[in-house]
């Protein structure tokens, strides 16, 4: 999930626009950053850092002269963050730098034969071997460095977003693409690309979405795109930009904003998929949703989540409905001889294990409806139909405001199935809890101070309480760190309540009548064997003791106010970890390699 960037031509200030083009794509890895510029005496200047683009900025003299510059910022893949495994990457006579994101299948094999062939190789990574494969054709070839790149894509297996500076050519930015997200975006003076519009919008508002297996060169005028040797015309796509906002705003972390945002994005949902009195979802889509008898959701990590709740609606409907884990359904696709419709849920809507089983789906004709919060992602280009979230950029890896998006969105689509309007003034009545719970946030904080010393804690809910529980426990693995696993309230005495000791926290959700007694019970079960307890319910079913309880709202909703306490938990114990909240350690915010 590296972020690239590249420009080429009258860039004001190159080192300006690759530290901070960088800077907004540093949420797509943080282990590794460099930037290589090329001026016009064919000298490179490289440099690199193992570490943030933060730690970069001060290495790079404020102005340098450039004919061309490519950037990158590193999530390893393929050897460990370390100097010579940082991007950009030279080829080994030192004619071609540049940076990748993706993950190349077959390198050791390639890497193989360029050993065989005496090349050398200073790191470990497979961005190297591509480096060198590409020099290695283009000084066997006629050379032509286009050439060279189609004959290269030919050769590679996995996926990849490529920019690449040739030192022969300052006047060129090379590019090439598949299966990783790619933007070019051209100005008067000047071409750039990115791995997302981010580093693109101060300079342009033009974009075009390099599609798979194009390639071709940047010049300050001139965009060339190609496909297997043939010129590919150009197509411009719109972005939202006031929804590309990446400002803090104020806030100390992005995670604590975009938590904040929930109940305005919930709004702004109202008002796209709702004119006041009708639904305004597509009528094409609505009617191949009721037709169809068999949903089948696909997703990762916080969507899987959103999914299981998708899910239950539909089955409330009647309709067959299940999720997959997206990374488990690419490699067992189950398909239905039933009328089946895929709905696949993705923030960044560029997750390689999702986007794999996009591809399954449409190799089959079949229907997938994406529901993503990046307009022009890979999922929104490869749909059947695209609901959008809407959320503004989620910037914090964790996702917090596009999960509630997702809910909410979820529940307006299957109440527009049967015009059924009351979700209206739930999702209006859901809002006025959130804000109770913003106001009430401090009450969350003194709990994290308990919560913050255990190291182990178990999250337990029934019915959609389970969800929430599942959800909660993700959020405070990832940014706390704290070793935590979610369980069916009543699967806890079947083998996991061995792990329970003084040292256990356990939190319990409770927003269903129905299961209010049961769950209270399976906590119960841990408080006798020295385990803490903390219930988290809904004011009708609250007592005594409980850490936390949420005004009512719908039992169908409920699972949104139970995950966003967990939020604001999760925020708070980190707070307490003093860990870097908006950028957890190992990861990324859109998984772009498998
Ligand atoms: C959620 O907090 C995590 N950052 C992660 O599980 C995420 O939900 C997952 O990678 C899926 O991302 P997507 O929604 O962009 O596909
Ligand atoms: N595979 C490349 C590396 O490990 C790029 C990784 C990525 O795109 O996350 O450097």
């Amino acid at each position: 999930m590296c972020g690239i960037v590249g420009a080429v031509g009258k860039v004001k200030n190159y080192s300006k626009f690759v530290l901070d083009g960088l800077a907004s794509l540093d949420y797509r890895g943080y282990d590794s950053a460099g930037v290589s510029f090329l001026n016009n005496n064919q000298e490179f200047a490289c440099y690199k850092v193992v570490g943030t683009v933060d730690d970069l900025r001060k290495k790079i003299p404020n102005k340098v002269e450039a004919s061309s510059a490519i950037g990158h910022t590193r999530w390893a893949t393929h050897g460990q963050p370390t100097l010579n495994n940082a991007h950009p990457i030279s080829s080994m006579h030192g004619l071609f730098n540049l940076v990748h994101n993706g993950v190349i299948e077959n390198y050791r094999s390639l890497k193989k034969k360029l050993l065989e062939k005496g090349y050398t190789l200073k790191g470990e990574t497979d961005t190297e071997i591509i480096a060198n494969i590409l020099e290695y054709i283009y000084l066997k070839n006629p050379h032509d460095v286009l050439i060279a790149i189609e004959r290269l894509m030919k050769i590679l297996k996995g996926s990849y977003a490529l920019a690449i500076l040739f030192k022969e050519e300052p006047n060129k930015l090379y590019f090439a693409k598949k299966d990783s997200p790619l933007i070019i975006a051209e100005s008067e003076k000047a071409s750039y690309l990115a791995s997302d519009p981010l580093p693109l919008i101060k300079y342009s508002q033009k974009f075009i979405d390099v599609e798979d297996g194009e390639y071709g060169y940047l010049t300050k005028d001139v965009i060339r795109l190609l496909i297997n040797g043939k010129e590919v015309e150009k197509k411009y796509t719109e972005r939202n930009l006031q929804l590309l906002n990446k400002d803090l705003g104020g806030y100390s972390d992005y995670m604590l904003k975009e938590i904040e945002e929930t109940p305005q994005v919930i709004s702004r949902l109202l008002i796209k998929y709702f004119d006041g009195h009708n639904f305004t979802f597509d009528d094409y889509l609505l009617n191949e949703l009721r037709n169809a008898e068999h949903i089948t959701f696909l997703a990762c990590g916080t969507s899987y989540h959103a999914s299981l709740v998708g899910e239950r609606y539909f089955r409330l409907l009647g309709k067959r409905s299940e999720t997959f884990i997206a990374s488990e359904w690419a490699y067992e696709p189950i398909f239905s001889n039933k009328n089946q419709v895929f709905i696949l849920i993705s923030q960044s809507g560029e997750t390689a294990d999702l986007i794999k089983c996009q591809k399954i789906i449409n190799n089959r004709g079949m229907i997938n409806i994406a529901i993503t919060n990046t307009m022009a992602s890979t999922l929104d280009r490869e749909a059947t139909f695209t609901l959008y979230l809407e959320a503004g950029l989620e910037v914090a890896v964790a996702s917090t405001k596009a999960f509630s998006a997702q809910v909410t969105l979820l529940a307006l689509l299957v109440s527009a199935l049967f015009n059924n309007t009351s979700v209206i003034e739930s999702l209006h009545s859901l809002n006025n809890v959130l804000l109770n719970i913003i106001n009430r946030q401090e009450e969350i904080a003194d709990l994290a101070n308990e919560i913050y010393k255990y190291n182990l804690i178990f999250f337990i809910g029934r019915g959609s309480d389970y969800i929430a529980a599942k959800e909660a426990s993700l959020k405070m693995k990832e940014i706390t760190y704290i070793h935590s696993e979610a369980f069916p309230g009543g699967e806890l005495k079947h083998g996991p309540i061995a792990l329970v000791d003084n040292k256990t926290a356990l939190l319990a959700f409770d927003s269903d009548a129905k299961t209010d007694l049961a769950i209270r019970n399976n906590a119960k079960e841990v408080e006798t064997r020295r385990g803490h307890i903390y219930i988290i319910s809904i004011k009708e079913l609250a007592k005594e003791g409980d850490a936390f309880n949420v005004n009512f709202v719908s039992p169908n909703l409920s699972v949104i106010p139970m995950v966003y306490v967990s939020q604001y938990l999760a925020y708070y114990v980190a707070k307490n970890k003093k860990v870097n909240i908006d950028k957890p350690r190992n990861l990324a915010k859109s998984v772009t390699v498998e």
